[in-house]
């Protein structure tokens, strides 16, 4: 640019900056780039100065041109649209939105604090199907068609020969079919009964189920490992109470309790004020079950227990009404 290029550009500058409506700036294009304007003036004056200066004064004029038709869209933008429009549409200072994150379930998360603790005693997670025959569900597991027990499993039938488990004991049967011990299984999942439901029962609940069967497999083998499952799930020392129960899969059977982690015992809400948490069922196989699926009952043995994820849920969280966390009130999931 020339000392005078730069001049009228400083000067247009100046002048579209005061402009505040379409009529000015149109008036400003004119002035500068209209047929009579500055730079048809500008030119038209180059043929009249020295040959060697010519060229220099063409590029000069050209620079001009290009500088301000940019200045008069800017111009013409900015007083169309309004300075808001013309800004930046976003404060690019303020801090980001956070992209909505979920978390996990605390049932999901207490049944992987469940596996993990079973996985260190070398238990291997495995699943099984929700839909189940009758034979799994209980022929298999010594529970024969119009055994009492069964009242004991409050049953979804799909048909005569299909339903819903109400356990996930089947899934032991499953894994002795197609596996030869020795074997550690844990099954969690998804369990079903036509219970009425309260704090404490769901239609829809959560089962872990735990099998192992070897040479030697013992009562006392049994013991260990629930009494180091329980202490370390709950973080606490419990003191660990094996009751005698029934289970037709099992025979001994026993209930297992543990003072009550809240209290140490003395009594709480969470106990029901008896010092003690009723956890779950357990034994040592049936020796009915191995010969369903084809064991050797002289060579083997082998114990099974089955836990609710949702109670222990429940205790670990010291929530009094199971049924919150099935309810999806993202108020109350939303804590954990
Ligand atoms: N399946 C039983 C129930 O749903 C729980 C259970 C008890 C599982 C004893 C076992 C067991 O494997 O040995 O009530």
């Amino acid at each position: 640019m020339t000392e005078q290029t730069e001049q009228i550009l400083s000067e247009a500058r100046e002048q579209l900056a005061g402009a505040e409506t379409p009529e000015e700036v149109e008036a400003l294009r004119v002035r500068y780039l209209g047929r009579k304007g500055l730079l048809t003036d500008l030119f038209g004056a180059i043929p009249q100065l020295p040959a060697d200066q010519r060229p220099a004064a063409g590029r000069a004029a050209n620079e001009l041109k290009g500088a301000l038709e940019a200045l008069l869209e800017e111009a013409r933008r900015r007083v169309e649209c309004g300075e808001a429009e013309a800004a930046p549409s976003f404060d690019p200072t303020l801090p980001g939105l956070r992209p909505p994150m979920g978390h996990i379930h605390p049932v999901s998360s207490t049944l992987e604090e469940m596996l993990d603790i079973f996985r260190t005693l070398g238990f291997e997670a495995v699943r099984g199907p929700e839909v189940e025959t009758d034979w799994y569900n209980f022929e298999a597991l010594n529970i024969p068609a119009d055994h009492p027990a069964r009242d004991d499993w409050d049953t979804f039938y799909l048909t005569d020969e299909l339903l819903l488990r109400p356990h996930t004991s089947p899934a032991q049967i499953r894994v002795m079919e197609s596996c030869q011990p020795p074997l550690r299984i844990v099954v969690p999942g998804r369990c079903f009964r036509r219970d009425t439901e309260d704090a404490r029962h769901f239609s829809m609940f959560h089962q872990l189920e735990g099998l192992m069967v070897g040479e030697d497999v013992s009562f006392g083998d049994l013991k260990a490992v629930l009494h180091i499952f329980l202490r370390r799930f709950l973080r606490a020392d419990v003191d660990v109470r094996f009751e005698p129960d029934f289970f037709p899969f099992t025979e001994p059977s026993a209930q297992v309790h543990c003072t009550c982690a809240n209290c140490g015992g003395d009594g709480c809400r969470t106990c029901s004020y008896s010092g003690w948490l009723e956890l779950l069922g357990c034994g040592m196989v049936d020796p009915n079950v191995f010969e369903a699926v084809g064991y050797d009952t002289e060579r083997y043995t082998g114990f099974a227990f089955g836990m609710g994820i949702d109670r222990l849920a429940m205790l670990k969280h010291d929530i009094p009404d199971g049924r919150l966390f099935f309810q999806n009130d993202l108020r109350f999931l939303r804590q954990f």
